[in-house]
Parts: structure tokens; sequence; C-alpha cells
């Protein structure tokens, strides 16, 4: 897939990788619920965030909402879990729903490393057509 210019990705790279950083409170999280995403164990992850949420993590988040959603569009990539209504994360498992409530930080981070990699999801992203 060939690399389109934009202005936003004529910003340095720090740029990329200091959006995650910003947005370290949890505010929401949406599990994919749609048929591949649930081939792939979304439903387990969403169970088990929902778990954490209610058992550990209340006080840290009071406000924060767990939630299924349909699909993002990113299905081969699944188990899809979106943060905040801006960031993706890919191929989420127990473990990842465990780090994202504990110390959102890298793992945000690194979803904006994967996110890179592909920047016409990246952009599209930005430009709001997959929400
Ligand atoms: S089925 Fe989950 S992103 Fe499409």
């Amino acid at each position: 897939m060939p690399f389109r210019h934009s202005s936003l990705f004529q910003q340095p790279v720090d740029f990329l990788i200091a959006i995650p950083y910003t947005r370290t409170m949890l505010r929401k999280i949406s599990v994919c619920q749609n048929t591949t995403c649930q081939n792939k164990g979304s439903k387990a992850v969403l169970h088990r965030l929902t778990a954490l949420y209610a058992e550990e993590f209340k006080e840290k988040y009071p406000d924060l909402r767990i939630e299924a959603c349909d699909c993002i569009g990113d299905c081969e990539q699944g188990p899809i879990v979106k943060v905040n209504d801006s960031l993706l994360l890919r191929g989420v498992d127990n473990q990842t729903a465990l780090q994202l409530l504990q110390d959102p930080q890298p793992v945000m981070g690194q979803v904006m490393h994967v996110l890179e990699q592909d920047r016409e999801t990246f952009e599209r992203i930005i430009r709001g057509e997959l929400f």
C-alpha cells in the first residue's frame, strides 16, 4: 500500500509518539463484538475487562465506560479494542486487557507504534472515518 503524504505525517515522528502520552486517562473502552473479532476471542476480552474493572479498577477510573461495539474495519487484526474513541488496540488478549487497566500509557504507546506502520488506517482514524 503506497504511503500517502498528508500534512499530519510531515510532522516529526515524535509527534505521533507523543499523542498517547496526552491521553493516559481512560474514559471509554469499546470492544468489537462482530463475528471476526468474536471468533478471535473478543467476547472473553470484554468479559475480562468488565470483571477487572468491577473488581479492581473502579476507583482508579470512576468515569470509565466499557462497552461492546460493532466492526471497526480492522477485522484481520482482531480482537480490536478502541480506546477513548481514538486509538485502536489490535490483537488484544486478556493479558493486554489487564495491562491496559493497570498502566495504559505503555500499551497505548505500543498501539501508536503499530498504527504508525499502517498510516492509511491511522489517517482514517484521525479523519474520524472509522468511528
Ligand atoms: S470484526 Fe472486529 S474490527 Fe471487524
